[in-house]
């Protein structure tokens, strides 16, 4: 039995030490945002903070893990998807499949909590992961729009088929 820090409260573990804290955050603690991709460490769809840190799960021991490190998972990254980078992703619809996509947030605030004004190639050295639907423009751009607080100017609002704009 381990403790883990997840989203703001101490969690028992049951699993082997040697367990990656990408399965028991989904299979102990059912916190599915969290995304299997390759498990090695190449695709960032199982990115997590921890103590901040942008960190991949699937190569991440538990028993490597103090129970003071305070681990979150996009579950915890704002109690109703209102962190400004979850808006501003539903703003400029970036995902495709979304299978990415919560990897993909929580590096972008990593990034912006770091950075807030991110030029192109910090983006670039910050969002290593990998989307096979190609959504990469549309992160850039929502990760841009953040750093302005722009995700509602004319330039970036996107006109839905319903006709709404957001
Ligand atoms: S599943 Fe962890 S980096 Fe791909
Ligand atoms: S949105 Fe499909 S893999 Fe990124």
């Amino acid at each position: 039995m381990q403790q883990l820090h997840v989203n703001g409260k101490l969690q028992a573990v049951d699993a082997e030490g040697d367990t990656p804290l990408l399965w028991a955050l989904r299979e102990q603690l059912g916190l599915t945002g969290t995304k299997y991709g390759c498990g090695i460490a190449a695709c960032g769809a199982c990115t997590v903070h921890i103590d901040g840190v942008p960190t991949r799960s699937c190569v991440r021991p538990i028993s490597s893990i103090k129970p003071a490190e305070k681990i979150i998972t996009i579950e915890g990254l704002s109690p109703n998807g209102s962190h400004p980078v979850q808006k501003a992703w539903v703003a400029l619809d970036v995902p495709q499949c979304g299978y990415c996509q919560c990897g993909m947030v929580m590096a972008a605030v990593a990034l912006l909590k770091e950075k807030p004004r991110p030029t192109d190639a910090d983006i670039d050295a910050a969002i290593t992961n990998i989307c096979r639907c190609g959504t990469y423009n549309r992160i850039r751009a929502a990760i841009k729009a953040v750093a302005a607080g722009t995700t509602r100017t004319a330039g970036l609002n996107i006109l839905h088929t319903d006709g709404s704009v957001a």
